[in-house]
Order: C-alpha cells, then structure tokens, then sequence
C-alpha cells in the first residue's frame, strides 16, 4: 500500500523486531536478525508475512544472508524475495526452498517447483503451550564446533564432513534443524541440499546420491529422463558434453530413476559425472550436504559422498550426516582420512531435561515433583522427556511408561479411532508418505487428517516431496513409526503393503523399494519381478554385494524357466565379477542348466558351466568344451556368449603354453572387435596377446600388447580395466629398466582408478609403485602415496598372519627389497621378516612367476643378517628353479647377484659360476627388446 497505509504496516513490523523500510511507491523490504541473531527468523518472518497478507499486501519471503546498506537490505537475497513478491496474489505469501525447509511442519504449504511455496497460513490454529517442541538447549558446544567447521570450510574453500550420531531420540534432527537456520541466516548462505534416507526396505544403489543430486538441480523423483538431461545441460550445459556423453546419459537415467545403460563402464562414466556434477557446483559457490539418517543409506552412496568429499579439494563443499550408532558399524572406514568433525551427542544435562519437560508442560511446569521425576526418567533423552511431559500435561502419570516406546505407545492410544487407523496406515510407507498414497491406502481424505496429526506431534509436513504433485508428510521420529506399526494385525499389514507396492510402482518408486513391499504383502511373483529389475539396476552400478542377494531373491520367486532362466544369468553375472571362483557361484550354474527352455539358453549355460570350470582350474577338457560354446555361439548369434567363451579360451591357451593356438584365438576377438562392435573383445585379445609374446621372450612386442589393451579398453569406456592395464604397463616397464617411463604409466593408472573412486585398482597401483621405489629408489613426491602400503607391510613385518593374495604379498615383498636396499643396517631384520613370509607364501601357493626373484632377495637378507649357509641355499633354490624354466615376471639379476655374494668368501669359484650362470636368463631379455631404445640402458 501507500502513504498511510505502508506507514502502518512498517511501524507494526519494527515492533516486532523486523527492520523495515520503504522500497519503490508501494512496496516494502522487511529484514530479521542482522542486529541481532533471534533464532526461528525463518518462522517469525512468515508470522509477520501472514500478517500482511491479512491487510491485502503481497508478500515474498526468502531465508539468507545478506548486506545492509544505509539501514536498507541490498543483493540476490532481496531480488528473491521481491521476485516473489510480484508472483503472489494481493493477501498471498510466498516463500523460497530455503524457509519452508526452516519451518518445516509449522505451517500449511501449497507447493510449487523447485522447493518454494504458497503459505496458506500456521498449521496449528495457535500454538499452543504444549507444542513445536521446547526451546533448544544444552547443546551449546556442539553447536559452536559444528559452525566452526561450516565457517572453516566456506573461509578456507575446503572441503569438510561433520558427522553426528547418537541413538533415536538424543537430538540428532533438532541439532540439525538449529545449525542450517544459524548458518543460512548468520553465515554464508551456501546451496543447501537435504536429504533424509528411508528406513524401509533396502535402498537401490545410489538410491541416496541420486536424491541429493536431485536436489541439487531441484528436480522430483520420477521426472522422465529427458527432462533430466534438460535440467543437466541448463545447469552444467557449458562443461557437459552434449548428447552422446556416456555420462550425462547415465545421470539422466538415474535421475530418472530409469534402468541404468548395462555396458560394461556405465558405472564409472556414471559415477565421474555424478563426482563432476558437486564438484562444479561448489566450485560456483558453498554447498552443504545434508544426509538425515545415513544408517539407512545404501552403501554405494556412503561410498561416493565419501569419494566427492575426497575430490573436492579447493572447494567449499560441506557435508553433514546425521546417524544412528549402527552407521559406523557398517561403515568403520567412513569418512576417514577426510576433513572429518565426528560428534558423538550424548545425554543431555538434567537440568536441559527440566527446561524441556517445563516447555512443554506450561504453566503445570511448576511442579516440582514432576519436573523431577521426569528428568529422573528421562535419563539425558530429549525425546523420551518430551513424551514424558506429553503424558503429564493430560494428567497420566509415567508408572506404566518405563520406556520411550511404552511412553509414546500411550500417546498413539490416546488419539481418536481415525487418527490412530490413519497412523497405522501411514507406518507401511515408513517413515515418509504421501498424501495420494495414503488414499491409496484406505485413509479417507488425508490433508484433514494429516493436519490433525500434526496438530497432535505426529507427522510433519516436508518442504518437498520425493513424487512430483504428491505432497509428502513424515513421521515427526521414527521411534513413532516403529511403534505404530508393530501394532497393525499381520494380516492388515500384508493387505496394505500390497497396496502400497501398486501405488509406488505407479508414481515411479525404486524396484528394490516396490518388490519388499510386494513380499511383505506376500504378492510373490510381483516381488520377483520388481526384484529382477532392482538386481539388474545394481549390477549396472556395479553394486555386487546387492545384485547377489536381490538376483537370488528374485531367482526365488520365479514361476517358469525363461525367467528363471534370465534371473539366474543376473545372479551368474553376479558372482562372476565379484568372485568368479566362490563356491556359492554353483547355484547360479546348475540353476542355469536345470532351467534350460531353448537352443539358446542351452548355448549359455554351457557357457557358465564351462567358464566357471575354467574360473576354478577345475576340468581337463575345458578347452575344447569353451571352443564349442564358442561354435555354437557363433552359429546362434549369441555374441556375448561367444565374446566370453573366446576370452576365456585364448587365455587358457595362453597360460597352458598352446601359444599358435591362442594366437588364432585372440585373432578371432579382434574380428569380433572389429567386426560386431565387441569392444570389449580387444581388451581381452591383446590380453592374451601380451602373455604368449611374454611367454616367447619378446617383451617388446608383448609391452606393445599390453598398451594396446589399455588403448582398447579406454576406448570401450572400462575405465577399471584401463586403469589396471595401464599399471600392468608400468609394471612391464619397471622390469625392462625404463625408469621413467614406468613411473609416468604407474602414475597415471593410478590417477585413473581414483577418478573412478575404485579402492582395489589403487591398491594394486600403489604396490607396483612402491616396488618401482624398491628399484630405482624412492623420492619425497612418492611419500604420500606410499604412506599407507608403507605402513601395512611395517605392521606385518612384526609377525602375525597375512592374507596370501598378490596385492598383500606384493607390498611386503616390494617393501622388504625396499629396505634392504635402503643402506640402513638397522633395517635388515624387519626387511628379512618380509622377504621370508613373502616368499614362503609364494612358495606354498605356487606363484611361480615371483617366487625366484623373492627367494633371491630373502637370500641376500639371510647374508646381511649373517646366516650365510641359509643364503646360499636359498639363493641355489631360486637359480634352479630359473634353470628349470621357471617364467619370472621379474628380472632374474638379483637371484644370480644373492648367490655370488653368498659364495664369494667361501668358494670364489662357485659365485663366478654364479655369474656365468645369470647371463643367459639376461641374455634372453636382453634379445627380447630387439635392438630398442630400452636394449641399451638395459
Ligand atoms: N537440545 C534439545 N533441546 C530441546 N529439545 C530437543 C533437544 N534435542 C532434541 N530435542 C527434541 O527431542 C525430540 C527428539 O529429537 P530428534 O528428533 O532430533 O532426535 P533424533 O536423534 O533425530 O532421533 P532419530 O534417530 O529417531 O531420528 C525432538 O522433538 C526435539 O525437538
Ligand atoms: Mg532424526
């Protein structure tokens, strides 16, 4: 209004300590809390807003931070809320993502995209005394340390993960709640994505990146993937690289929630874009993280965020979890080696346990005895008072209530018959559920009675809903929803997860969420298709340890061969690439060939009989049985099948000495390669090229191979595989001398497997880095990267058992000849501890490409140790076993060098013979790099 009017309104404003001026004829721009820090500015602004809209006015409302100048508030933050402003109707207010999410459940919503809302008034009609909880107290460190960081990571652009965990009820959410409104309104204002994990059912994976990355384009679930890769190319469309990038695609269908592409390195284009996409947008500006309830996460997206965290050096990315004890559980390693603020909350004081029983009892909140007894009872749990208090403001006493679930059980008895029916209702869904949903369910006009819910502190309202159009409520603690739902009957409960699958699936839930409640509503043949569904979304993620169990779940609700048939091959997949030769991948095997409906699938359970034989070194014949499936295959059109079959022959080949063989066989891939688009048959033929040319002596040719694996499976997009080859490359060059070279290759793979996030590919760089130290001898720059292979062979060199894989036994192997070269005397007997498990596990196991070499080493240790008789043995081993043709990946110097320096003192002429004895092995090297560059400094 003008005039009088605007002067009016102003004046009943600063009385409520709002300043405000005027802006432009008819306007005015109101501010809270640049004075004076009131806490709740978020509620009081819509308070005020509410009022004004009473008096006819429109009203924009927007939470933030922003510059005063001249008494009058100036920036985005203005522009926002005045934006607003001019959208609303005279009597309306509007409000950004960022106050409704503040105010979340105190006030009735009419939601809009992108997280903002029409406020059509408070949710309860007066705030009474007994409700929106008790002012917040007695957490005044843990707050302060919690800004600390915030401010830490915005000034320093760093990023930084705060974890706060605690058992239900101790304040974890309230904690929550009080930082974002002191650090939207006190500090600077960062992009803010919440997330809150589901405690139903088992979460796709990257169920929880996908929702944060979601919110942080403001996008529902269940938007089709067009309109996803839209939204994609709007934010990042000046770094994304349009249309035919693999990684856009991959976001665009996760987003989506639609099926994953299931090629071989979808996962990591998928998870390098999704690392892109937070990273580029906290280089634009601060974001905070925010994951409520993260016990209930999938672990692939504990993973990532723990990955993103790590990546995003220089950038003010904050990340906030709020967990269940059982979190650190499951994930003992979360979050370590990062930025990592981790707060245990614990019980609060009694007398905070009084101020909130006080709050919340009004004006009974006199009584003494009360106040005590309840604080007595409460034992430090915000929670369990509140509930206590509850009971005693409606005069029950807290005899029968010994627990916070006995307590909050009295209080769901106490609602009216509908409401207590509808609270059942709600608990199928879990902690969230919508309000379509909920008719869906039975519940006969949900908006009245969810208002009433939450008129009684049951449920509160979200700012945003998971489903476009589809407003989402919540239980107020999930304490509640546990309770309400252990009180339904079993046979209501399984009708009503019934009815909550149909709707779900219908508004585009995730499968592995719709097929548990199609278990529990006993609607088998249903769960195992959407269990199916889920198995193969898990597998495209890579996410083995959930496409195992989801695969076999599904297997076991499958009604006829063809879909027993296609979900055995999931759980076969499944086990082939997390552990080809486990036992338990039988059961996929034999399901596959009991189920046998055609000529086809007969082909390919052939295939996984004669693969997983092969896997296991188990059968004489499995050569020529491979060569048949492969045949048939050909003949069938299966290409897969036949791509497989022909990988798993040409190595077997190649291993057993049949080299002309395997030659065909690997010019058989690259006609595949070539010819049908198998890309992923080139990796493989060169694979098997590199070891039949290693195995001739031609190193040259062989280090040729091995590159042009790494070439082809950079080119079909396996960033996995290219990134191991690329190592396996360095590794190669390591042995031929070419020192820097090998170094750059090393690094370089290892740079790969990081951007992919993938833990088991670092390791392995780091073992063949350090064994590149081992030999060249290390620098400072390596330090880092060697720190952690370092200390885990330090830690074994003490005793005790270690696993006997390539990976473990390689570092304590490389680190022993690390140490023993290092000149330290003091070092001699921890590096011959090493070399003397290393190599005895070798020996026991038969890894015969290393074990010369080892024995070498660990002879020269015995010397310097001075046992010379047990060096000289030792070391006569290793030469034998060379002699006898034993194929070392390693050059065999050292083996020769360890049994002259054994002799020499004793029998000088033995360690000549020594000597005469190491040139052919070197010769043969040596003829192997055919007059190259590498021949000379070799
Ligand atoms: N420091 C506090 N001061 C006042 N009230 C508090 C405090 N901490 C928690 N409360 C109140 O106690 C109740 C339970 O807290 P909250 O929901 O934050 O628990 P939680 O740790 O998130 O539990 P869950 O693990 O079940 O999610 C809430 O109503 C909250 O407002
Ligand atoms: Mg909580």
């Amino acid at each position: 209004g003008e005039g009088a009017a605007r002067e009016v309104a102003m004046e009943a404003l600063r009385a409520r300590e709002a300043d405000a001026v005027p802006l432009g004829k008819d306007g005015l721009v109101a501010h809270l809390g640049a004075r004076e820090a009131l806490g709740d500015e978020a509620g009081r602004a819509l308070d005020l807003a509410l009022e004004l809209a009473g008096r006819g006015a429109r009203v924009g409302v927007a939470t933030g931070r922003t510059r005063v100048r001249l008494s009058r508030p100036v920036g985005e933050l203005v522009d926002r809320a005045a934006a607003f402003a001019r959208e609303a109707q005279p009597g309306q207010v509007m409000a950004d993502a960022t106050t409704t999410e503040l105010t979340r459940g105190r006030f009735e919503l009419q939601h809009r995209g992108g997280g903002s809302a029409l406020v059509k008034g408070p949710l309860l009609a007066r705030r009474t005394e007994t409700s929106g909880g008790a002012p917040f107290v007695g957490r005044e460190a843990e707050l302060a340390q919690m800004l600390a960081s915030y401010e830490r990571c915005t000034d320093d652009h760093t990023p930084v993960v705060v974890s706060c965990s605690g058992p239900p009820g101790i304040g974890k959410t309230r904690m929550r709640r009080e930082v974002l409104t002191r650090i939207v309104t006190t500090l600077t204002t960062p992009r803010l994505v919440v997330v809150r994990c589901e405690s139903f059912g088992r979460a796709q994976p990257f169920g929880v990146a996908a929702e944060a990355l979601r919110g942080l384009l403001g996008l529902p679930k269940g938007v089709p993937a067009a309109d996803a890769a839209r939204a994609l190319d709007q934010r990042f469309g000046d770094t994304v690289r349009g249309a035919d990038d693999p990684g856009r695609e991959q976001v665009a269908r996760l987003l989506a929630g639609e099926l994953l592409a299931t090629t071989q390195g979808g996962r990591d284009a998928l998870w390098i874009a999704m690392t892109d996409m937070l990273l580029r947008a906290s280089a634009r500006e601060p974001v905070a993280v925010v994951v409520e309830d993260i016990q209930w996460a999938d672990p692939p997206s504990v993973r990532w965020l723990d990955h993103v965290v790590g990546r995003a050096v220089g950038r003010a990315l904050w990340l906030l979890v709020l967990a269940r004890p059982s979190f650190w559980r499951d994930h003992p390693r979360a979050f370590m080696g990062r930025d990592h603020a981790r707060l245990e909350l614990r019980p609060i004081s009694r007398r905070a346990t009084r101020a909130i029983a006080r709050a919340v009892l009004g004006e009974r909140g006199q009584d003494e005895q009360v106040l005590e007894r309840i604080a007595a009872q409460a034992a430090g749990s915000p929670l369990f008072a509140e509930e206590l208090a509850r009971l005693a403001a409606t005069g029950r006493g807290a005899a029968q209530t010994p627990t916070i679930e006995a307590a909050i059980q009295v209080s769901i008895d106490a609602l009216d018959p509908t409401l207590r029916d509808a609270v059942g209702r709600f608990s199928v869904f879990g902690l969230s559920a919508w309000v379509p949903g909920l008719s869906a369910l039975g519940v006969v006009e949900p908006p009245a009675v969810l208002r009433q819910l939450a008129a009684a502190e049951v449920v509160v309202e979200h700012a945003d809903s998971r489903f476009a159009g589809a407003d989402e409520w919540a239980f107020k603690h999930a304490l509640v929803r546990e309770v309400a739902y252990a009180s339904l009957e079993p046979a209501d409960r399984a009708e009503l997860h019934g009815q909550a699958a149909r709707w779900l699936a219908a508004v585009g839930e995730d499968a592995a969420v719709v097929a548990r409640h199609h278990e529990l509503g006993g609607q088998l043949a249903e769960a195992g298709v959407q269990w199916e569904r889920a198995a193969r979304q898990a597998l495209a993620a890579s996410a083995l340890p959930d496409a195992l169990t989801m695969a076999e779940q599904s297997l076991g609700f499958a009604s006829s061969p063809p879909e027993s048939f296609a979900r055995a091959l999931l759980l076969d997949e499944a086990y082939t690439r997390l552990d080809a030769r486990s036992s338990e991948r039988e059961t996929a095997v034999r399901a596959l060939a009991e189920n046998v409906y055609d000529a086809a699938s007969e082909v390919q359970a052939a295939g996984a009989r004669a693969r997983y034989d092969d896997d296991r070194g188990a059968d004489a014949h499995i050569a020529e049985r491979l060569l048949e499936v492969r045949q048939r295959a050909g003949l069938l059109g299966l290409l897969d099948e036949e791509v497989k079959a022909s990988a798993a022959l040409a190595t077997r080949l190649a291993y057993a000495g049949r080299l002309p063989e395997a030659e065909a066989e690997a010019a058989h891939l690259l006609s595949l390669a070539e010819r049908r688009g198998a890309q992923a048959a080139a990796v493989e033929a060169w694979q098997c090229l590199a070891i039949v040319r290693h195995t001739r002596g031609e190193l040259l040719s062989a280090l040729d191979a091995r590159r042009n694996a790494a070439r082809a499976a950079a080119a079909a997009g396996l960033r996995v595989r290219e990134a191991t080859l690329t190592i396996n490359v360095g590794f190669a060059l390591s042995t031929i001398g070419a020192r820097h070279e090998a170094r750059a290759a090393i690094e370089q793979g290892l740079a790969t497997a990081q951007s992919i996030g993938s833990a088991g590919v670092q390791q392995l760089g780091r073992m063949v880095l350090l064994g590149w130290a081992a030999l060249f001898g290390s620098d400072a720059a390596l330090d880092v990267a060697l720190a952690e292979p370092r200390a885990e062979a330090d830690s074994a060199a003490g005793g005790g058992w270690v696993p006997h894989d390539r990976l473990t036994l390689g570092v304590l192997f490389y680190r022993g000849v690390e140490l023993l070269r290092g000149a330290l005397p003091a070092d001699a007997p921890r590096a011959l501890s090493l070399l003397r498990v290393a190599a005895s596990a070798y020996r026991d196991t038969g890894m015969r490409d290393l074990l010369p070499v080892a024995l070498g080493e660990w002879a020269e240790a015995e010397r310097r140790c001075g046992d010379a008789d047990r060096s000289i043995a030792l070391a006569r081993e290793a030469a034998e076993l060379i002699e006898a043709g034993a194929p070392s990946l390693l050059n065999e110097a050292p083996v020769y060098l360890a049994l002259h320096d054994a002799l020499v003192d004793s029998r000088p002429r033995e360690a000549r013979d020594a000597i005469a004895r190491a040139m052919p092995p070197l010769r043969r090297r040596l003829a192997g790099l055919g007059g190259s560059s590498y021949a000379l400094p070799f």
